[in-house]
Protein backbone atom coordinates (compact mmCIF):
# COMPACT_ATOMS: atom_id res chain seq x y z
CA UNK A 1 0.00 0.00 0.00
CA UNK A 2 3.09 2.61 0.79
CA UNK A 3 5.60 1.49 -1.39
CA UNK A 4 5.65 4.19 -3.52
CA UNK A 5 5.38 6.80 -1.00
CA UNK A 6 8.13 9.08 0.21
CA UNK A 7 6.94 9.72 4.15
CA UNK A 8 8.54 12.59 6.77
CA UNK A 9 7.69 12.93 9.90
CA UNK A 10 8.65 15.52 11.79
CA UNK A 11 9.58 14.94 15.83
CA UNK A 12 9.75 11.37 14.37
CA UNK A 13 12.26 9.98 16.58
CA UNK A 14 10.95 8.81 19.34
CA UNK A 15 7.49 9.10 21.25
CA UNK A 16 4.42 8.67 18.70
CA UNK A 17 6.56 10.12 15.97
CA UNK A 18 8.89 6.97 16.68
CA UNK A 19 5.65 4.63 16.53
CA UNK A 20 4.37 6.24 12.83
CA UNK A 21 7.57 5.76 11.62
CA UNK A 22 7.93 2.23 12.37
CA UNK A 23 4.15 1.62 10.74
CA UNK A 24 5.02 3.30 7.64
CA UNK A 25 8.77 1.74 7.39
CA UNK A 26 7.20 -1.86 8.02
CA UNK A 27 4.34 -1.13 5.66
CA UNK A 28 7.69 -0.38 2.84
CA UNK A 29 7.34 3.58 2.78
CA UNK A 30 10.43 5.54 2.68
CA UNK A 31 10.56 7.37 5.85
CA UNK A 32 12.55 10.37 6.91
CA UNK A 33 12.92 11.00 10.13
CA UNK A 34 13.04 14.65 10.90
CA UNK A 35 14.18 15.60 14.85
CA UNK A 36 16.49 17.69 16.91
CA UNK A 37 17.24 14.79 18.91
CA UNK A 38 20.30 13.75 16.74
CA UNK A 39 21.22 10.28 19.07
CA UNK A 40 17.91 8.93 19.27
CA UNK A 41 16.94 9.94 15.13
CA UNK A 42 20.22 8.32 14.05
CA UNK A 43 19.75 5.28 16.36
CA UNK A 44 15.82 5.00 14.91
CA UNK A 45 16.77 5.12 11.23
CA UNK A 46 20.13 2.71 11.77
CA UNK A 47 17.59 0.39 13.19
CA UNK A 48 15.07 0.17 10.44
CA UNK A 49 17.90 0.27 8.03
CA UNK A 50 19.40 -2.90 9.82
CA UNK A 51 15.22 -4.40 9.44
CA UNK A 52 15.64 -4.00 6.10
CA UNK A 53 13.18 -1.35 5.77
CA UNK A 54 14.18 2.49 4.51
CA UNK A 55 14.72 5.25 6.25
CA UNK A 56 16.82 8.43 7.16
CA UNK A 57 17.81 10.91 9.99
CA UNK A 58 17.45 14.66 9.13
CA UNK A 59 18.64 16.76 11.85
CA UNK A 60 16.03 19.18 11.40
CA UNK A 61 14.60 21.93 13.91
CA UNK A 62 10.83 22.22 12.99
CA UNK A 63 10.69 25.87 14.29
CA UNK A 64 13.15 27.63 11.85
CA UNK A 65 12.38 28.18 8.48
CA UNK A 66 16.09 27.31 7.15
CA UNK A 67 15.45 24.12 8.96
CA UNK A 68 12.52 23.35 7.24
CA UNK A 69 13.53 24.41 3.77
CA UNK A 70 16.97 22.17 3.67
CA UNK A 71 15.01 19.22 5.38
CA UNK A 72 12.85 19.03 2.39
CA UNK A 73 15.86 19.44 -0.29
CA UNK A 74 17.16 16.49 1.78
CA UNK A 75 14.16 14.36 1.52
CA UNK A 76 14.27 15.04 -2.39
CA UNK A 77 18.23 13.97 -3.01
CA UNK A 78 17.73 11.38 -0.90
CA UNK A 79 14.72 9.83 -1.78
CA UNK A 80 13.72 11.47 -5.28
CA UNK A 81 10.33 12.75 -3.71
CA UNK A 82 7.41 13.11 -0.91
CA UNK A 83 4.14 12.32 -0.85
CA UNK A 84 3.06 12.45 2.81
CA UNK A 85 3.76 14.76 5.47
CA UNK A 86 3.15 13.98 9.21
CA UNK A 87 3.48 17.07 11.22
CA UNK A 88 4.41 15.58 14.55
CA UNK A 89 7.02 17.99 16.31
CA UNK A 90 5.20 19.75 19.26
CA UNK A 91 6.09 20.95 23.08
CA UNK A 92 3.76 20.83 26.01
CA UNK A 93 4.71 23.73 28.56
CA UNK A 94 2.65 24.65 31.92
CA UNK A 95 2.62 28.47 32.10
CA UNK A 96 0.13 30.31 34.27
CA UNK A 97 -1.86 33.04 32.06
CA UNK A 98 -0.51 35.60 34.57
CA UNK A 99 3.13 34.92 34.18
CA UNK A 100 3.36 33.72 30.15
CA UNK A 101 5.47 35.82 28.54
CA UNK A 102 5.36 36.71 24.89
CA UNK A 103 8.49 35.07 24.81
CA UNK A 104 7.31 32.18 26.09
CA UNK A 105 4.13 32.54 23.90
CA UNK A 106 5.59 33.00 20.81
CA UNK A 107 8.67 30.17 21.29
CA UNK A 108 5.78 27.72 21.48
CA UNK A 109 3.67 28.59 18.61
CA UNK A 110 6.72 28.79 16.61
CA UNK A 111 7.56 25.32 17.13
CA UNK A 112 4.16 23.70 17.56
CA UNK A 113 1.92 25.55 14.90
CA UNK A 114 4.27 27.79 12.63
CA UNK A 115 5.61 24.68 11.94
CA UNK A 116 2.97 22.83 10.69
CA UNK A 117 2.55 25.76 8.40
CA UNK A 118 6.03 26.22 6.57
CA UNK A 119 6.28 22.14 6.78
CA UNK A 120 3.42 21.56 4.91
CA UNK A 121 4.34 24.88 2.38
CA UNK A 122 7.84 23.33 1.50
CA UNK A 123 6.48 19.60 1.05
CA UNK A 124 3.65 20.68 -0.96
CA UNK A 125 5.92 22.52 -3.35
CA UNK A 126 7.05 19.06 -4.09
CA UNK A 127 3.46 16.99 -3.74
CA UNK A 128 2.04 19.22 -6.38
CA UNK A 129 4.62 17.87 -8.98
CA UNK A 130 3.73 14.36 -7.89
CA UNK A 131 1.48 12.25 -10.33
CA UNK A 132 0.01 10.55 -7.08
CA UNK A 133 -0.38 13.67 -5.06
CA UNK A 134 0.31 14.30 -1.29
CA UNK A 135 -1.12 14.14 1.95
CA UNK A 136 -0.70 16.00 4.70
CA UNK A 137 -1.33 15.19 8.58
CA UNK A 138 -0.90 17.06 11.10
CA UNK A 139 -1.01 16.14 15.28
CA UNK A 140 -3.16 18.19 17.09
CA UNK A 141 -4.63 17.76 20.43
CA UNK A 142 -7.99 16.78 22.48
CA UNK A 143 -6.57 19.91 24.23
CA UNK A 144 -8.03 22.09 21.19
CA UNK A 145 -11.04 21.55 22.75
CA UNK A 146 -10.89 20.72 26.29
CA UNK A 147 -8.15 22.10 29.36
CA UNK A 148 -6.28 22.03 32.29
CA UNK A 149 -4.84 24.95 33.90
CA UNK A 150 -2.07 26.94 32.69
CA UNK A 151 -2.51 25.24 29.27
CA UNK A 152 -2.91 28.23 27.06
CA UNK A 153 -0.42 28.48 24.38
CA UNK A 154 -0.13 24.93 23.79
CA UNK A 155 -4.67 24.80 23.40
CA UNK A 156 -4.12 27.66 21.30
CA UNK A 157 -1.54 26.23 19.17
CA UNK A 158 -3.62 22.99 19.08
CA UNK A 159 -7.09 24.95 18.32
CA UNK A 160 -4.63 26.19 15.74
CA UNK A 161 -3.63 23.22 14.21
CA UNK A 162 -7.49 22.32 13.40
CA UNK A 163 -8.07 25.65 11.81
CA UNK A 164 -4.82 25.48 9.54
CA UNK A 165 -6.01 21.97 8.35
CA UNK A 166 -9.46 22.90 6.58
CA UNK A 167 -7.59 25.88 5.06
CA UNK A 168 -4.44 24.15 3.57
CA UNK A 169 -6.97 21.42 2.63
CA UNK A 170 -8.96 24.24 0.39
CA UNK A 171 -5.72 25.78 -0.86
CA UNK A 172 -3.77 22.58 -1.74
CA UNK A 173 -7.01 20.46 -2.32
CA UNK A 174 -6.81 21.96 -6.63
CA UNK A 175 -3.35 19.93 -6.59
CA UNK A 176 -4.47 16.46 -5.29
CA UNK A 177 -3.34 17.14 -1.69
CA UNK A 178 -5.52 16.06 1.29
CA UNK A 179 -4.58 18.23 4.55
CA UNK A 180 -6.18 16.30 7.82
CA UNK A 181 -5.08 15.89 11.48
CA UNK A 182 -5.60 14.21 14.53
CA UNK A 183 -6.48 14.86 17.94
CA UNK A 184 -4.92 11.93 20.58
CA UNK A 185 -6.09 11.64 23.71
CA UNK A 186 -3.55 10.66 26.20
CA UNK A 187 -1.12 8.61 24.55
CA UNK A 188 1.57 7.03 26.87
CA UNK A 189 4.64 7.25 25.63
CA UNK A 190 6.90 6.44 29.13
CA UNK A 191 6.14 3.11 31.04
CA UNK A 192 3.18 1.97 29.98
CA UNK A 193 3.12 -0.22 33.14
CA UNK A 194 3.56 2.70 35.65
CA UNK A 195 -0.24 3.46 35.06
CA UNK A 196 -2.58 2.94 37.77
CA UNK A 197 -6.13 1.55 36.77
CA UNK A 198 -7.72 4.56 37.10
CA UNK A 199 -6.23 6.00 34.04
CA UNK A 200 -7.21 3.31 31.98
CA UNK A 201 -10.77 3.31 33.30
CA UNK A 202 -11.42 7.02 32.72
CA UNK A 203 -11.54 5.65 28.88
CA UNK A 204 -14.87 4.29 27.15
CA UNK A 205 -12.51 1.66 25.82
CA UNK A 206 -10.72 0.75 29.22
CA UNK A 207 -7.01 1.38 28.73
CA UNK A 208 -4.46 4.61 27.90
CA UNK A 209 -2.98 4.78 24.39
CA UNK A 210 -0.21 3.46 22.48
CA UNK A 211 1.67 5.32 19.77
CA UNK A 212 0.13 2.65 17.68
CA UNK A 213 -3.22 4.09 17.92
CA UNK A 214 -2.22 7.06 16.22
CA UNK A 215 -0.05 5.84 13.41
CA UNK A 216 -3.67 3.69 12.57
CA UNK A 217 -4.95 7.20 12.21
CA UNK A 218 -2.16 8.19 10.28
CA UNK A 219 -2.13 5.36 7.78
CA UNK A 220 -6.09 5.91 6.89
CA UNK A 221 -5.72 9.08 6.05
CA UNK A 222 -2.79 9.00 4.07
CA UNK A 223 -3.74 5.70 2.25
CA UNK A 224 -4.39 6.48 -1.48
CA UNK A 225 -7.91 4.43 -1.01
CA UNK A 226 -8.84 7.31 0.62
CA UNK A 227 -8.34 10.99 -0.69
CA UNK A 228 -12.13 11.76 -0.51
CA UNK A 229 -11.57 12.26 3.39
CA UNK A 230 -9.68 15.67 3.67
CA UNK A 231 -10.22 18.88 5.95
CA UNK A 232 -11.23 16.81 8.84
CA UNK A 233 -9.88 16.50 12.52
CA UNK A 234 -10.65 12.88 14.32
CA UNK A 235 -10.19 12.30 17.52
CA UNK A 236 -8.27 9.25 18.62
CA UNK A 237 -8.62 9.03 22.63
CA UNK A 238 -10.61 5.87 23.82
CA UNK A 239 -13.59 7.96 24.31
CA UNK A 240 -12.10 10.11 26.78
CA UNK A 241 -13.33 13.23 26.26
CA UNK A 242 -16.87 11.61 25.79
CA UNK A 243 -16.54 10.19 29.49
CA UNK A 244 -18.95 12.41 31.35
CA UNK A 245 -17.49 12.70 35.26
CA UNK A 246 -19.75 13.39 38.17
CA UNK A 247 -18.17 13.27 41.32
CA UNK A 248 -19.24 10.05 43.70
N1 LIG B 1 1.38 12.00 24.05
C1 LIG B 1 0.17 12.51 24.12
O1 LIG B 1 -0.63 12.14 25.00
C2 LIG B 1 -0.29 13.57 23.14
C3 LIG B 1 -1.61 13.99 23.20
C4 LIG B 1 -2.07 14.93 22.30
C5 LIG B 1 -1.22 15.44 21.33
N2 LIG B 1 0.09 15.03 21.29
C6 LIG B 1 0.94 15.61 20.26
O2 LIG B 1 1.58 14.57 19.53
C7 LIG B 1 2.88 14.97 19.12
C8 LIG B 1 3.93 13.99 19.64
O3 LIG B 1 3.83 13.92 21.03
P1 LIG B 1 4.72 12.94 21.93
O4 LIG B 1 3.95 12.71 23.18
O5 LIG B 1 5.21 11.81 21.13
O6 LIG B 1 5.94 13.92 22.28
P2 LIG B 1 7.46 13.56 22.68
O7 LIG B 1 7.93 14.72 23.50
O8 LIG B 1 7.57 12.18 23.23
O9 LIG B 1 8.20 13.58 21.26
C9 LIG B 1 8.28 14.76 20.52
C10 LIG B 1 9.41 14.66 19.53
O10 LIG B 1 9.47 15.92 18.83
C11 LIG B 1 10.81 16.36 18.83
N3 LIG B 1 10.83 17.83 18.74
C12 LIG B 1 10.45 18.73 19.68
N4 LIG B 1 10.65 19.98 19.24
C13 LIG B 1 11.16 19.87 17.99
C14 LIG B 1 11.59 20.81 17.01
N5 LIG B 1 11.51 22.13 17.23
N6 LIG B 1 12.04 20.34 15.82
C15 LIG B 1 12.11 19.01 15.59
N7 LIG B 1 11.74 18.08 16.48
C16 LIG B 1 11.27 18.50 17.67
C17 LIG B 1 11.43 15.84 20.13
O11 LIG B 1 12.84 15.79 20.09
C18 LIG B 1 10.78 14.46 20.21
O12 LIG B 1 11.53 13.49 19.50
C19 LIG B 1 3.06 16.40 19.66
O13 LIG B 1 2.70 17.34 18.66
C20 LIG B 1 2.07 16.46 20.81
O14 LIG B 1 1.66 17.76 21.09
C21 LIG B 1 0.57 14.10 22.19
Amino acid sequence: MFEKSVVVVTGGAQGIGEGIVRAYAQRGAKVVIADVNVELGHQLAQECNEQGYSALFVEADVSKEQDIVALMQQTIQHFGTITILINNAGKFEHVSPYDITVAQWHNLLQTNLTSVLFCSREAAKIMRTNELGGSIVSLASTRAFMSEPYSEAYAASKGGIVALTHALARSFGPDNITVNCISPGWIETGDYEQLRAIDHEQHLVGRVGVPEDIAQACLYLTNPANRFVTGINITVDGGMTKKMIYEE
